[in-house]
């Protein structure tokens, strides 16, 4: 079984709440998604490998640490998960960046493909799926579904916010994915939209309603 990990850190809960927030315009979400972002990564990349290393400093020479291991691809479902993308970029800025574009249906609620890019070497990468949004887990199973296909197998998923509905299907279908939120909320409502949630994470990003 997969491993879910909520954060519960002040800033992140903090930043988080005022994109809840209805009256919170398309500049400031977007902000506070990219800082989230890279507040979340911080974490979710604690037990990447290091090496050892020696260095000299102006002072002597030392033995260190420096990353080591499978470099980092991350992979935003479009649309929403591109507000992820340059936050996290901040820190790892070596990361090669995928795509896959999918939306959800609104009446079946199912899941549609119309782009798929990745890196070439990217079953050589860890890789970091990032959607703001894990309500029915639809989309987010799909994608990694197809990343799958593609022989990738170190897989890890950042969302913002979660229902447990999203949660239980990841569990189910990708039970190898550790899954990193920054909220896990009540329930979806009838249209599959998460509660309380913050509405639709496109839209308030890109300011298309
Ligand atoms: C939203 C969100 C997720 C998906 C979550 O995208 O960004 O990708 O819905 O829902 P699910 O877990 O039930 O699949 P949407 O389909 O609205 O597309 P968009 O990002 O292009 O707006
Ligand atoms: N997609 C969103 O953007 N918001 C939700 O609450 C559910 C799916």
């Amino acid at each position: 079984m997969s491993k879910v990990v909520v954060f519960d850190h002040p800033l992140i809960q903090h930043k988080l709440s005022i994109m809840r927030d209805h009256r919170t315009g398309c500049k400031e979400f977007r902000e506070l998604l990219d800082e989230i972002s890279m507040l979340m990564v911080y974490e979710v990349t604690r037990d990447l490998q290091t090496e050892d290393v020696q260095i000299e400093t102006p002072i002597c020479v030392t033995n260190t640490k420096m990353l080591a291991g499978k470099p980092i691809g991350i992979i935003p479902i479009l649309r929403a998960g591109l507000g992820m993308v340059d936050g996290i970029l901040n820190l790892i800025p070596n990361a090669k960046v995928g795509h896959i574009g999918l939306y959800r249906d609104p009446d079946t609620l199912n899941p549609v493909e119309y782009y798929c890019k990745l890196p070439e070497d990217a079953e050589h990468r860890e890789l970091i799926v990032l959607d703001p949004m894990l309500a029915t887990g639809g989309s987010a199973s799909a994608a990694i579904g197809f990343i799958k296909q593609r022989g990738c197998h170190n897989i890890r998923l950042v969302n913002l916010i979660a229902a447990p509905e999203g949660i239980a299907r990841l569990q189910k279908d990708h039970p190898d994915v550790d899954i990193y939120v920054a909220a896990l909320d009540d329930h979806l409502n009838e249209h599959g939209y998460i509660v309380p949630g913050l509405g639709d994470a496109g839209d308030r990003l890109f300011g298309t309603k």
